[in-house]
């Protein structure tokens, strides 16, 4: 079994193909995006895209010009069918958010929906940073601890999920800060539950099905600790 970025659960979740992989999942995208000024000449990067349906939703809904990265073939050949299946003009490219091949000040909008615990966050910021037009906005919607954690916890957590990284509000904030972002906002949304979107892979190792079952574990167990925010800011 390949095994991309040491993670299997990331590894899981491109096989099974489960797109709107974030908390909230569309349902929470599309609220967030709807107080947003976005228009048909908007462009727009999706940082980590995953299957793509958030990109697609974009392209769809607004006519938007969007972009969408992500280091993981099998996510990357997903929502290349996604956007070909539904028609949309939306470009996917293989690559890492740490490093993208793009020019600066390009995007108007930038999002990355639970991507950033995964990378060098502040490589991924610093890019991010970049790529956005002065007065462009960074929606993020990102794994965020409630409290620090005792070690061995942080250890399972991160090896089980492969996080680069386990953030406090407080360390969101710094990071966003050290990027150079501005008029940065916080929310905690629980209320909008996330809708189930699959494409699965045709052979799927039944040892994928275990991750399931420990995802589902540490959900429960750490559940109190274990958080997200949406976080939006401006360069
Ligand atoms: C939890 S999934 C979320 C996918 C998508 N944003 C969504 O909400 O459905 C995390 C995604 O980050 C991608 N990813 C991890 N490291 C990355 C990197 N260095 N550059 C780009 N994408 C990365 C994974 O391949 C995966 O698709």
């Amino acid at each position: 079994m390949v095994i991309i970025q040491n993670s299997k659960y990331l590894d899981f979740l491109s096989k099974l193909g489960i797109g709107g992989a974030h908390p909230g999942g569309i349902n929470l995208t599309k609220e967030i995006f709807k107080r947003e000024n976005i228009n048909r000449s908007s462009h727009i990067l999706d940082v980590g895209c995953g299957t793509g349906q958030t990109a697609a939703y974009l392209a769809y809904r607004y006519r938007a010009k969007v972009t969408g990265i992500d280091i993981n073939p099998i996510m990357v050949a997903k929502a290349e069918m996604r956007m070909k299946k539904n028609r949309l003009p939306v470009t996917i490219m293989q690559g890492s958010v740490e490093k993208i091949p793009l020019p600066d000040n390009h995007f108007d909008f930038i999002t990355s929906e639970s991507v950033l615990a995964f990378v060098n966050k502040p490589r991924a910021l610093k890019e991010v940073f970049r790529l956005l037009k002065n007065g462009g906005r960074f929606i993020a919607i990102e794994q965020t601890i409630n409290e620090r954690l005792k070690e061995n916890e942080e250890n399972e957590i991160k090896q089980f999920y492969g996080f680069n990284s386990l953030s406090t509000e407080k360390d969101w904030v710094a990071s966003l800060k050290q990027a150079g972002f501005e008029h940065i906002r916080i929310e905690e949304n629980t209320s909008i539950e996330s809708v189930p979107d699959i494409h699965d892979s045709d052979a799927i190792e039944a040892e994928l099905y275990e991750i399931l079952d420990k995802h589902s574990d540490m959900m429960r167990r750490y559940k109190e600790k274990l958080g997200y925010r949406i976080y939006s800011c401006t360069k």
